[in-house]
């Protein structure tokens, strides 16, 4: 099993190499147009050992074969796909960027095409080595960080380049999957202050808001950079400069303001039933919010944008304060609760 593991590391290492000077051959010219054509030097290609796999179906089996490693190895490290004898490359004709875990070890591949091919994204599958709700993309260069203040999740491993290559490194990526539970204790790790600067699009504001419930439940509170016009974050460094995000960050909004923004977003606010609806949601989310102080501050804004008083909003937000726990005198003999306590729980 140890052993298995090695050996998948030491393929993937061979892999990154040979993608990488791929690069650099006059097969891997389009490759480096690609990606020079978004804008990444060639600094940032050497810093997160990006590379090409070439157009082929054995150019990697081969060079692996040749380094004495079996078809079975070569498939068990996502490399490879065999099906009823046939086995071929599993990454053809892509630009690859090599997933590395907070060791420094190669842990996996992401492959883009280079058209608008589909899939747009290729990952290695999950393998002994290569687990993707565990890890998080960038994480190698992170750790090397001293005194990091926070950090930005991003959506996409393009967004971490992106953002690296405009002087902001302190962020990390999903590796094509949703944000779990583990990887937000990951973070926490690290830092206690987070940016959640997902794509502006539907499908990132969908994630962000699970991705908000998943970071406080952690103990994070995390803020929220709103990319306007459905862009992600590397599409907006590229308009509008490293200032012009620098700002979104300045103007994020804490997990509330957020909520309450995506919720206003359904609602017509000059309409009364609507206005009703609206702060009836806001309410409900109000719920989750442990401190009163914090409740009460957000049925003041409540309050002042829809007219409705803040002790009706803070009625339907569950009361204006937590109980305070009140002091029971412990039976510790039978160690029975009391009526009033089980009904706290
Ligand atoms: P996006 O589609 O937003 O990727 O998906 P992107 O990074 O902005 O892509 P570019 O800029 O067009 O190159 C975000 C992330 O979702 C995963 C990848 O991890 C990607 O970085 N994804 C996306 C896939 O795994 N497969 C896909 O087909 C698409
Ligand atoms: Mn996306
Ligand atoms: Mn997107
Ligand atoms: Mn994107
Ligand atoms: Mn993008």
């Amino acid at each position: 099993r140890k052993q298995q593991r090695k050996r998948i590391l030491e393929m993937n290492k061979i892999a990154a190499r040979y993608f990488h000077q791929n690069l650099y051959s006059p097969d891997g010219k389009q490759a480096l147009d690609y990606l020079q054509g978004r804008g990444i030097t060639e600094r940032t290609i050497k810093t997160f050992g990006m590379g090409f796999a070439r157009n082929g179906w054995d150019h990697l089996m081969n060079l692996l074969a040749e380094n004495g490693y079996t078809k079975q190895e070569m498939q068990a490290a996502g490399l490879i796909k065999l099906t009823d004898g046939k086995s071929y490359d599993m990454f053809r004709n892509r630009a690859m960027i090599p997933i590395i875990n907070a060791f420094g070890d190669i842990i996996g591949f992401g492959g883009r095409v280079m058209d608008d091919g589909m899939p747009k994204y290729l990952n290695s599958p999950e393998t002994a080595v290569f687990n993707k709700s565990r890890n998080l993309y960038n994480l190698n260069l992170i750790r090397r960080q001293k005194n990091l203040s926070h950090l930005i999740l991003v959506e996409g491993y393009m967004d971490v380049i992106a953002l690296f290559s405009y002087g902001i490194p302190e962020c990390v990526a999903t590796l094509g999957t949703a944000l779990t539970q583990d990887q937000a204790r990951l973070i926490k790790r690290y830092t206690n202050h987070v940016y959640i600067s997902y794509d502006g699009d539907g499908a990132g504001q969908k994630a962000t808001l699970r991705a908000l419930g998943i970071l406080t439940q952690e103990g994070i509170e995390p803020r929220v950079v709103v990319i306007p016009d459905g862009q992600d974050p590397d599409e907006y460094l590229r308009k509008q400069g490293r200032n012009g995000y620098i700002q979104l960050m300045k103007t994020s909004l804490p997990e509330m303001d957020y909520r309450f923004r995506n919720v206003e977003a359904k609602y017509d606010l000059s309409d009364g039933y609507q206005k009703e609806k609206f702060a009836q949601e806001c309410a409900g989310i109000l719920k989750s919010v442990d401190s009163a102080v914090t409740k009460e501050k957000y049925a003041r804004k409540l309050s002042e944008i829809t007219g409705f008083s803040q002790a009706s909003i803070l009625q339907d937000a569950g009361g204006t304060q937590k109980e305070v726990p009140k002091w029971i005198p412990p039976k510790a003999e039978t160690g029975e609760r009391t009526a009033e306590e089980k009904a706290e729980v």
